[in-house]
């Protein structure tokens, strides 16, 4: 969703904040806007379409006052970029961020959302001040100069800490001042903040993806924290009942990813290309974390010992999306490895209402940003009410890892596609490990844990060999993409696959596609089944062949066109219209490879026809408003 960026130093701000917009681009947005102060002044350029627009009306700018004054104008140092997704009110330019007071004093940039801005909008109009734009932002810029007005002698931290004293929401915000030409002031509650450490230079976004280009030095604020950040120096406060308390020295952490990371390479976008890096990123998950000599697995991230681990009575996995079925996977892991019960929930769902928190439950807290605003607030919850919960994040510093402490990383590398596919993968093979771990300090036999080990090690290159078909499925898929609807059928193993797969399909490609357990479908869905409405059956090789093979032979029956996808060999191609093979693994690993050809099916079908395949209409990156 929205994306910060923030720079002071010596280079020209513009390239770089136009780009770290260009880098945040990934997350959804509608409108963009930055802010630089020139010569005193604040110089504001804003669009409601793309960054490539902002990028093309500055240059326009840049054009026309060259050729007005014909000299070279000194470039600015400092400024503040941003990407919005409309909240409050419409996406058009007036609305687009930065938002300023009324004398162009102070410009400010945020995330989250304001929950009193009404009330605050209607102080400052009832007190003469004319409010341009319907934003909650720009309430927050009145009020930073309402600030100086009352009392001159105050810092722009001041300010910003008194202005936020009546602020009640989330925000994550970053403020500059012509009066204060030399800093920026960030401020943190909810809504993610990160510090970039340059050479005489620093920058702010609220994704390490905006810096990673300038530099891999990094703090990431916490909630209730402000900074002020000068391009030789910065310091960082937390806002306190009574004042404000140093928040001490804060050791920066090293990022763990290249800007060759955030790249397309040979890729003509994100999705293929991260559907394609799927055996590095597994390779990644199981790196150092396989201990043969007792086949079992090493998670050192979630702090418990073996005496802890046998007393968890139950397992539960809390997420949105593609992080919830992966959530499921990870239960069936559970149940069958480690023979203890496990579900997975929404977290949308979990958190609203009142859940029972069993303090012998491990809960875990699922989601590739790490900030998806249901899974944090699920995850908060649990702690209010003493549950023991754990992360399993992929971006490290996020809100999520950081709130539960403890946890899993999940090492899919930077995921940039809005749809999620090495990160769901990664989630899966990461629950393997867990449940083999859970599984080894109950019942799971040596010799059943050696198998689990083998069969993951075995996991990159069955992918790989599923990959090297893509040009088969996209042939498939060009068959089936002018469907109007689908269905995605799974039995136990494959009814989470099937799950992921329809969702996949929608999200990108916008057929509508739903998924049913495969024995439900004489309990009604049988009734939609025509020659108009494929059906992609997922056939693991399992006690559940036979019966899956019969529900295929029910939809053929009904004049139903099926595309099976299949692990078990010995299935023969007359089964269906098309099958689509995997390799045989081990079956509780199954449902990882089986999801592979479904991603790729959703992309050719998407790309067919003719879909932003990285930005799908409506969604954003990572969810962190309601
Ligand atoms: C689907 C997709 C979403 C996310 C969901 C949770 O492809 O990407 O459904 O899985 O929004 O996001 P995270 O994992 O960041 O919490």
């Amino acid at each position: 969703m929205c994306g910060i960026v923030g720079y002071v130093g010596k280079r020209d701000a513009m390239p770089v904040l136009i780009e770290g917009l260009h880098r945040l681009e990934y997350r959804g947005y509608d409108s963009a806007g930055l802010a630089v102060i020139s010569r005193g002044r604040l110089q504001i350029t804003k669009t409601a379409g793309r960054v490539q627009d902002l990028r093309d009306k500055l240059a326009a700018k840049a054009g026309a006052s060259s050729a007005k004054t014909g000299a070279s104008v000194a470039k600015p140092t400092i400024g503040i970029g941003h990407t919005r997704w409309a909240t409050h009110g419409e996406p058009n330019e007036i609305n687009a961020h930065p938002h300023t007071d009324t004398a162009n004093r102070i410009a400010v940039v945020h995330n989250g959302i304001i929950e009193n801005a009404e009330f605050l909008r209607d102080q400052l109009q009832a007190s003469g001040v004319h409010l341009a734009s319907d934003t909650d932002t720009e309430a927050l810029a009145h009020m930073i100069a309402a600030e100086f007005a009352a009392d001159e002698s105050a810092t722009l931290e001041d300010a910003v800490i008194r202005t936020l004293r009546k602020v009640e929401g989330a925000y994550g915000l970053v403020v500059v001042d012509t009066k204060n030409p030399d800093q920026l002031v960030v401020a943190r509650n909810g809504s993610p903040i990160v510090l970039g450490l340059g050479n005489s230079e620093m920058f702010v976004a609220s994704d390490v993806s905006a810096l990673v280009r300038y530099t891999k030095q990094v703090i990431y604020l916490e909630d209730g924290e402000v900074a002020t950040i000068k391009a030789t120096d910065y310091h960082t406060a937390t806002v306190t009942a009574g004042g404000t308390e140093s928040s001490g020295i804060k050791v920066p952490t090293t990022v763990d990813a290249d800007a060759d990371d955030y790249e397309l390479g040979q890729f003509s976008d994100y999705m293929r290309k991260e559907i394609h890096e799927q055996p590095d990123a597994i390779r990644r998950a199981l790196r150092g974390r396989l201990e043969e000599r007792f086949a079992t697995a090493r998670l050192g991230g979630i702090n418990l010992d073996a005496r802890e681990l046998r007393n968890i009575r139950c397992v539960k996995f809390l997420g949105c999306g593609s992080a919830y079925y992966a959530g499921q996977m990870g239960a069936a892991l559970v149940e069958e490895l480690a023979r203890i019960p496990a579900d997975a929930e929404p977290a949308s769902e979990f958190r609203y209402r009142s859940p029972v928190v069993d303090p012998d439950t491990l809960y875990v807290a699922v989601s590739q940003s790490g900030e998806t605003i249901d899974t944090l607030m699920g995850v908060q919850e649990l702690k209010r009410k003493g549950g023991q919960v754990i992360g399993a994040v992929n971006v490290v510093g996020s809100a999520i890892g950081r709130e539960c402490g403890h946890g899993i990383f999940l090492h899919a590398g930077p995921e940039v596609a809005v749809a999620s596919t090495k990160a769901l993968t990664n989630m899966a093979v990461n629950f393997a490990l867990l449940a083999l771990l859970l599984g080894r300090v109950r019942d799971l036999s040596s010799a059943n844990g050696e198998r689990i080990v083998n069969g993951l090690r075995n996991l990159p290159a069955q992918v790989s060999a599923i990959l090297a078909e893509d040009e088969g499925i996209s042939t498939i898929a060009n068959r089936y993409a002018d469907a109007d609807h689908m269905f995605f059928i799974g039995r136990v193993r494959g009814w989470p696959v099937a799950r992921e797969g329809a969702q996949k399909l929608k999200e990108i490609s916008y057929v509508h596609a739903e998924a049913y357990q495969a024995g439900e479908l004489k309990h009604g869905p049988l009734a939609l089944i025509s020659p108009e409405m494929p059906s992609l059956v997922i056939i693991p090789s399992d006690e559940l062949v036979a019966k899956n093979m019969s529900t295929v032979e029910q939809i053929k029956a009904r004049g139903g066109p099926v595309i099976v996808v299949t692990s078990f060999a010995e299935l023969p191609d007359t089964i269906a219209d098309v099958v689509i093979r995997v390799p045989r693994a081990e079956p509780e690993l199954e449902p990882i490879l089986l999801n592979i050809p479904l991603q790729l099916f959703a992309y050719h079908a998407a790309a067919k026809l003719g879909r932003d395949i990285d930005k799908p209409r409506n969604l954003a990156k990572s969810v962190t408003v309601e």
